[in-house]
């Protein structure tokens, strides 16, 4: 059952309405039909209709198999938006303009369908030439192959680089972004101080978006490393842990939906992207969208993890 709260978002204001929420199908390669099935039936069910995808995913084999999916659940595909993502090659970056066309071709035959709603640059490639992306976009774009473009891992020079010359517009900008992952926060907070959070590594993206109508995704909502797994009810992070156990008592959710509203409460409407495989796990995420942390709790949280304000 959706939750009563589940509005829809404008995704970089394109007019395009994605959920709040949306599922990532990057660990979903490891589901039997059954359970994949089951999985997409339930977020679909939940009001989730942004599917996060990329050709490496699984090897391609999370397409393939949400292609099997939409096959076997004719009149799905036009009620849901898939989002992919090419340019990671095999040990280095590719964003050269074959290399786009191809993936993008070879994501449309494993995903069973003729066009994706969006695409996305999956990371920079130092050797990347904006005359050869602004060609592949275009040819995909009339092709009637992909309707709206973005990025991953981007920062603000790289996107103003693209700007410079594409035709379409990037509506999203995909970031690793949690609670225990926060350096656009951490810069806003210590301009101009001399430590090691003060060092602008994104070029301030989180206020550069709101001004030009990029949405970021945010990725790796839960995960505080691939080494270490999730930072609910990790040890090592006992005080997040406390705070996460407080709060949840007083909204009556679960802590990661606390550990997802503390990015949805962020007036700049960014996107978690969700990567559970559970069923049980992704319903408890959603009820994130009914609860709104108060400004203390949201400080509370940025700080357990051994941050302070300058
Ligand atoms: N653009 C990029 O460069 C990039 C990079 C990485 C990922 N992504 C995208 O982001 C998505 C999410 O990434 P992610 O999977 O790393 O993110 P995540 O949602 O932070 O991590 C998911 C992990 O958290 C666990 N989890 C979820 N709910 C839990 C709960 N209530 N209690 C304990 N553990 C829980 C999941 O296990 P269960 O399955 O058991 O719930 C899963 O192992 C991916 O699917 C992909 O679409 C993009």
């Amino acid at each position: 059952m959706k939750p009563d709260n589940i509005k829809p978002i404008n995704l970089g204001n394109s007019g395009l309405l994605v959920s709040p929420i949306a599922l990532g199908c990057m660990r979903l390669s490891a589901l039997d039909e059954k359970d994949f099935s089951e999985l997409i039936k339930k977020a679909i069910d939940l009001g989730i209709n942004l599917f996060d995808h990329a050709d490496i995913y699984g090897r391609g084999v999370s397409e393939e198999k949400f292609g099997n999916f939409l096959k076997k659940n004719k009149g799905i595909r036009n009620k849901i938006i898939i989002q992919t993502k090419c340019g990671i090659g095999k040990g280095y970056y590719d964003l050269s303009a074959e290399h786009i066309i191809n993936s993008l071709e070879k994501s449309l035959v494993r995903l069973k369908t003729d066009y994706v709603d969006i695409l996305l640059l999956h990371r920079p490639d130092a050797l990347f030439q904006p005359e050869a992306i602004r060609a592949a976009f275009n040819k995909l774009y009339r092709d009637g192959k992909v309707r709206y473009f973005g990025v991953s891992n981007m920062n603000v020079p790289q996107i103003e680089l693209l700007k410079k010359h594409l035709e379409q517009r990037l509506i999203v900008n995909q970031l690793q972004f949690s609670i225990v992952h926060a350096p656009i926060i951490d810069e806003i907070f210590n301009f101009n101080m001399a430590n090691d959070l003060a060092v602008n590594r994104s070029g301030g993206m989180l206020d550069y978006a709101r001004l030009n109508n990029i949405t970021i995704q945010a990725w790796s909502v839960l995960q505080a490393s691939w080494k270490e797994g999730t930072f609910i009810e990790n040890p090592k992070y006992q005080k997040l842990n406390d705070e996460l156990t407080l709060l949840s008592r007083k909204y009556m959710v679960s802590k990661a939906a606390i550990a997802v509203n503390w990015i949805l409460r962020h007036p700049a409407k960014i996107e978690p992207i969700v990567g559970t495989t559970s069923p049980i796990h992704l319903a408890e995420i959603i009820a994130a969208v009914n609860i709104e942390l108060e400004r203390q709790e949201w400080y509370n949280l940025y700080l357990s993890v051994g941050k302070t304000l300058p």
